[in-house]
């Protein structure tokens, strides 16, 4: 069994589109990602996508866009009075947990401090189960069973409760007491919807719900350190710059694609192969050979994005028919569900109406707080995992 690596634009396009390449990346999570969609294959993976894919409709989109974000956003950056320092990485957490919960369908229980305290810790001990494959120097043992605990309390605490509620809602709205269109939109409620359907138990439940609520946030809010980033240096180099950004949403979302494409959340995907596949750039793969699909290196093709593809440009004309968050979102059978929910949709891309997504949302936000960075504190890179990622960010709001 030998290890493909593909860095071509075309073929990592080709790769990710190949029905007999299965997952391969979270063969080490199983805590968590054990037969939930992303870790699915063939037709099992493709009924529960259809299912799931119910809650991503045109109207939920509109609902997140228009209440969900800004208030959720709003209410979290209260928190933080003019003067005030933070740990972005913390902020993040803690604006994009309860996201994730809505769309996952966690309820909060009491409303609390803590609570919003125990699932950002929950969040973290999820996403080192998810990154355990890519783990540099960690003690896996010891981590699977404080990831195991988590799994338990989540249970109790979020999942059991939050369950109970969704499956009197759906027996009210099948006696006819209660409309259909007041179930609550989110995965939990269709899972439970589709149970038997998808043959689905507790446990594979519970797994599926963890890896949403994992999916929709521990993704953003490291996509949220490196936007905030870029946006902070290009303002400092670039006179006039802050200020079009906090007049423009529609630029910041153009800085955010251009910073998606720079830094996948996972530099890489990995399959394994099934059947034997040819790819563009003339490798092949044989049954039981690992194809590991180059993200990051195909987001830097020069001859996709230009001379400057490895630096950040957020104003580079893209070449027709170039997405300009590249792959980052991945392509074909487990293309992301959650893009435009992340990322918006540009009304230049057939949109009608233009959608900015939860991360322009929330950088523009900060920006118009005039967030700035704590120079009295030293940014940290997470040098636990062979992802890039900020560890630690400091900043300052201003207004
Ligand atoms: C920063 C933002 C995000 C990035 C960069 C991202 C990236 C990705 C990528 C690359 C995949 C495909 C993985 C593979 O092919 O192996 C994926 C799948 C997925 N993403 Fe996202 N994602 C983001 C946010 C979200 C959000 C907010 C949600 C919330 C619903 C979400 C839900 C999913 C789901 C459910 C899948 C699995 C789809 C399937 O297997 O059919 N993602 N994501």
């Amino acid at each position: 069994m030998k290890t493909i690596e593909i860095t071509d634009y075309l073929a990592c396009e080709q790769a990710l589109k190949e029905n007999p390449l299965r997952q391969a990346l979270y063969d080490e999570a199983e805590i968590v990602m054990d037969r939930v969609l992303v870790t699915l294959h063939g037709e099992e993976h493709r009924r529960r996508r259809l299912v799931e894919m119910r809650v991503f409709r045109r109207d939920f989109f509109r609902r997140y866009e228009q209440e969900v974000i800004p208030g959720i956003v709003d209410a979290v950056l209260k928190n933080y009075p003019k003067g005030s320092s933070a740990d972005l990485v913390d902020l993040g957490y803690r604006c994009l947990v309860y996201l994730a919960i809505t769309f996952a369908g966690l309820d909060r229980q009491d409303g609390s401090r803590e609570e919003v305290d125990t699932l950002v810790k929950m969040l973290r001990l999820f996403g080192v189960s998810a990154t355990l494959g890519q783990a540099i120097d960690r003690d896996k043992e010891a981590a699977r069973r404080e990831i195991r605990a988590a799994v338990a309390e989540f249970d109790r605490r979020f999942f059991t409760p939050s369950c109970e509620r969704r499956q009197t809602l759906i027996d009210q709205a099948k006696r006819g007491e209660i409309s259909a269109d007041d179930l609550p939109m989110d995965v939990l409620t269709v899972c439970l919807q589709s149970q038997t359907e998808l043959g689905l138990d507790r446990d594979g439940l519970l797994r599926e719900v963890a890896f949403y609520f994992l999916a929709g946030a521990h993704t953003s809010v490291h996509s949220l350190g490196h936007i905030v980033h870029h946006l902070l240096e290009w303002s400092a180099g670039h006179n006039g710059a802050r200020a079009a950004l906090e007049a423009d949403p529609t630029l910041v979302q153009k800085f955010v694609h251009e910073s998606f494409r720079l830094h996948p959340s996972s530099p890489v995907a990995v399959r394994i192969a099934l059947e034997p596949v040819n790819f563009l750039d003339s490798q092949r793969a044989e049954p039981g050979d690992k194809v590991v699909i180059s993200l990051r290196g195909a987001n830097r093709s020069v001859e996709r994005f230009g001379a400057d593809a490895d630096q950040f440009n957020p104003y580079r004309e893209m070449k027709p028919g170039v997405e300009e968050t590249g792959i980052t979102f991945g392509r074909g059978m487990h293309v992301c569900l959650g893009r435009n929910l992340a990322a918006g949709l540009l009304a230049t891309n057939g949109g009608s109406t233009q959608q900015f997504g939860m991360l322009t949302y929330l950088a523009h936000r900060l920006l118009c707080r005039g967030i700035a960075a704590d120079t009295a504190r030293q940014a940290k890179l997470d040098q636990a995992i062979s992802r890039e990622t900020w560890a630690f960010y400091p900043v300052v709001f201003t207004r």
